[in-house]
């Protein structure tokens, strides 16, 4: 369902793939300097726009750029990007833009660089996933969702090296979320994932999951998670727009409860995979 060559967005115009091109002094190529979103499209809506979007705009004040585009404006590119009613995400980026010379500081009278595109969403290995625990080496900004990642690269990358599908990050003691996903354990019985702050992304799946958990009594909190809770969770979960809900059954070599898919998970997904379908169908 992938195409090969799909239609995306660039500064204001549509066109295939192979012909759009960015600057060598985009200061998103020189310095990382930008922000961007993933959006899952199901049903061939974006899921949940307005979060999204409030998200995007949340980050780009904290780096100091104004919303380019205005939700509506959003909308339309995004209505045509979209081909076809299979699971998708949209990607978007929006850097501050190409200056004539290479400088740290904010250039003066420069238009940012906006791009956006839209992929298939591969099927979530619903058999769980191993995952390691790494010193957590990015920034204090965690909040905000820069595309300045090579920290998550790095330790994305030692995750695969040892044959796990994601890293746990480990912030003073405290487990804060994956390399590129939300984090959650079943600790005593009790569903629980860290409080948003500085120190994870404030994920829209993970907002879900509050929400579904409240509404089908499954307990939950947010709460941190110290090392030695997580090494002792009945359970493991990560979320993110593209991977869903993640059952993590081996940490560190360890197995995770009985090394299966655990029961709370298993219900959440059932609760989860039902909530999307009525999407979907347009419900
Ligand atoms: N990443 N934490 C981090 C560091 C992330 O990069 C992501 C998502 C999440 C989950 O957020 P959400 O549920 O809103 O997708 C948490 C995206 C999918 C990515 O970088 O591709």
């Amino acid at each position: 369902m992938a195409q090969e060559n799909p239609i995306v967005y660039l500064n204001g115009e549509f066109l295939p793939l192979d012909q759009a091109k960015v600057s060598v002094l985009d200061r998103g190529f020189l310095f990382g300097d930008g922000v961007y979103e993933v959006i899952p499209v199901y049903g061939g809506r974006p899921f949940r726009m307005e979060e999204h979007l409030q998200r995007l705009n949340n980050s780009l004040r904290g780096i100091r750029m104004e919303p380019p585009l205005s939700a509506a404006e959003w909308g339309r590119i995004f209505t045509r990007l979209i081909v076809g009613d299979h699971d998708q995400s949209i990607y978007l980026q929006i850097t501050r833009g190409a200056a004539p010379k290479r400088d740290h500081a904010f250039p003066a009278g420069v238009a940012p660089t906006v791009f956006a595109m839209c992929s298939p969403i591969a099927p979530v290995p619903v058999e769980g996933v191993k995952a390691i625990t790494l010193d957590d080496i990015r920034w204090q900004w965690c909040h905000i969702k820069a595309i300045t990642l090579l920290a998550n690269v790095l330790l994305r990358q030692q995750a695969v090296d040892q044959g796990c599908a994601e890293a746990i990050l480990v912030r003073e003691g405290f487990a804060e979320e994956g390399a590129a996903s939300n984090l959650f354990a079943v600790v005593n019985g009790v569903l629980r994932t860290p409080p948003k702050g500085h120190a994870i992304l404030p994920g829209i799946t993970r907002d879900l999951v509050l929400e579904l958990a409240q509404a089908n009594d499954i307990p939950a909190e947010e709460r941190r998670i110290t090392l030695m809770e997580l090494q002792g969770a009945g359970e493991i979960w990560l979320t993110s727009s593209t991977r869903e809900i993640l059952p993590v059954i081996e940490l560190d070599g360890q197995r995770v409860g009985d090394g299966e898919p655990g029961p709370i998970w298993r219900r959440m997904n059932a609760i989860y995979q039902a909530y999307k379908q009525q999407l979907r169908q347009g419900r």
